[in-house]
């Protein structure tokens, strides 16, 4: 999809295509436009918000698509998100390909130019690589943006980020048996100006790396730990990790089949950090970046780890396995310990489809947010605001620290069901040291469920949660 600014003269050709415009909720909606007005009249659209219609008048050789946007006191920069969004759904059905957009010319051109752009990316997002036939594939090619002032930066922007979000998309839906650890290094390494390295299967256990080791023991695909390096910044880095379970059959601790196959989702923390390494690229950001992704894939088998065993991880701290299930915290552990030892980063961060109780705790729509730097949380909480990835804090304190108290080792795998999300974090807490750190808890906002009401431009199945937000994160370090 080609996505510019409208310059020039444009000669409208309702063949080809159609204007987007919105109209704040009022009792008589007013355009420039004296055929438009009428036929809105006629129509009786008031710009009620979720009001979409599509409007063409032949004689001046003209579509609209006329948007609601509801009541101005009401606006936020999310109202134009959605609306656009489900505008855009609408014209892919008419088949028109080209769209120009007029801004609503609230939130300042570039902040609504950068939307546009990446809202359009997102929204047109297929995954569409194993239909043979008959598959939707969006008739939209071209978005071209009116609007004052140079919106070509904010654009170019805006469609970085939507097509970094479809790539972490891409890999995130793939199925579990083709979406692997080497299909993962593979789209790593075709990131430019980043550097990849690979920790292999067989080096885990002599680096001491017990919790990749045990979780990948029973694993077919060859599992990995890669690391990305993106440098653009002589300043120290920040690190970034996610957790990248190829699928989550639960191991020995085997989890119920029904809905065994959304497991494959459980490499959404990895697909999102992937997503980020190839935005600060494309976007040549001045930043110093390390991102890490410890995959594999956590099945059963007669040489799988078990209930029982006692890991010991790359900082040298113990862990009992209480439930083969709870493996993420396993392998992240080694990668956050690697992390902070390798490259003393100034700030770490992880982001992982980690607990079903996170999930019950915040919904669908709302990411657990920990952390042991309170300015670090707060600096994400104002990001997050921003943008349509919402974050909640949760607590780590000395109870949920109690609760993973291991008898025979320094700590157990789970404290339980309850707090469930909260233990998680006092988990992976044993293994940044000192360093400034935030843990997102993304199980419930990862992918999205036919049955959980979601915003349009998030779609079905896996979200790219995590790439803008972590993405203007880690640009928002190096200022
Ligand atoms: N990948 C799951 C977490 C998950 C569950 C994500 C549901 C999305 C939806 C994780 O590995 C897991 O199984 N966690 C267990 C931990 C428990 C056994 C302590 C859980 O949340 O049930
Ligand atoms: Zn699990
Ligand atoms: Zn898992």
């Amino acid at each position: 999809m080609n996505i510019e600014v409208l310059e020039g003269n444009w000669k409208s050709d309702a063949k080809r295509s159609i204007k987007l415009v919105t109209f704040f909720e009022q009792e008589q909606v007013n355009s420039e436009i004296t055929e438009l007005n009428h036929s809105l009249k006629e129509v009786d659209f008031k710009g009620k918000s979720n009001d979409i219609r599509i409007v063409s008048l032949p004689h001046i050789k003209e579509n609209f698509c006329v948007v609601g946007l509801g009541k101005r006191d009401k606006y936020s920069i999310e109202t134009y998100r959605r609306a656009l969004s489900q505008a855009l759904r609408e014209i892919k059905k008419t088949g028109i390909p080209s769209v120009i957009a007029t801004l609503p010319g609230i939130d300042g051109s570039d902040v609504e130019a950068f939307e546009t752009a990446y809202i359009s990316e997102t929204t047109l997002y297929e995954f569409s690589k194993y239909k043979s036939q008959n598959h939707e594939k969006s008739g939209i090619t071209e978005i071209l943006i009116s609007g004052n002032g140079d919106l070509k930066s904010a654009l170019r922007r805006g469609e970085i980020l939507g097509k970094s979000t479809n790539y972490a998309r891409d890999f995130a839906n793939m199925p579990p048996s083709e979406g692997t650890p080497s299909y993962f290094e593979k789209l790593a390494k075709e990131i430019k100006n980043v550097k990849v390295t690979v920790i292999e299967k067989d080096k885990f256990k002599e680096l001491g790396m017990g919790g990749l080791e045990g979780v990948s023991r029973a694993a077919k695909e060859p599992a990995k730990l890669v690391i990305m390096e993106y440098k653009n910044s002589s300043e120290k880095p920040i690190a970034m990790i996610g957790k990248g379970i190829i699928f989550d059959s639960g191991g020995i601790s085997i989890k119920p089949s029904a809905g065994m196959q959304e497991m494959k989702f459980d490499k959404c923390g990895a697909s999102a950090v992937l997503g980020v390494m190839k935005a600060l690229s494309e976007m040549n950001a001045k930043v110093n970046v390390i991102g890490l992704a410890p995959l594999t894939e956590n099945l059963p088998g007669g040489n799988a780890y078990k209930p029982g065993d006692i890991l010991r991880h790359y900082n040298g701290k113990t862990s009992e396995v209480i439930t083969t299930d709870a493996e993420g915290r396993l392998v992240m552990a080694d990668a956050l310990s690697y992390a902070v030892e390798k490259y003393s980063p100034k700030a770490i961060l992880d982001i992982s489809t980690l607990t079903g109780a996170c999930v019950t705790a915040l919904g669908n729509n709302i990411a657990g947010l920990m952390g042991n730097n309170q300015e670090l949380v707060n600096k994400m909480l104002g990001i997050s605001s921003r943008t349509w990835e919402k974050v909640w804090q949760l607590p780590i304190d000395d109870d949920f620290r109690e609760q993973i108290k291991s008898t025979v080792a320094d700590i157990k795998n789970t404290g339980g069901s309850q707090g469930g999300a909260e233990t998680a974090g006092a988990f992976l807490e044993n293994f940044i040291g000192t360093t400034p750190w935030l843990h997102l808890d993304i199980a419930g906002t990862a992918w999205t469920q036919e049955k959980t009401a979601k915003k349009e431009y998030v779609g079905k199945g896996a979200t790219g949660f995590g790439v803008r937000l972590l993405t203007e994160f880690s640009i928002s370090m190096f200022n």
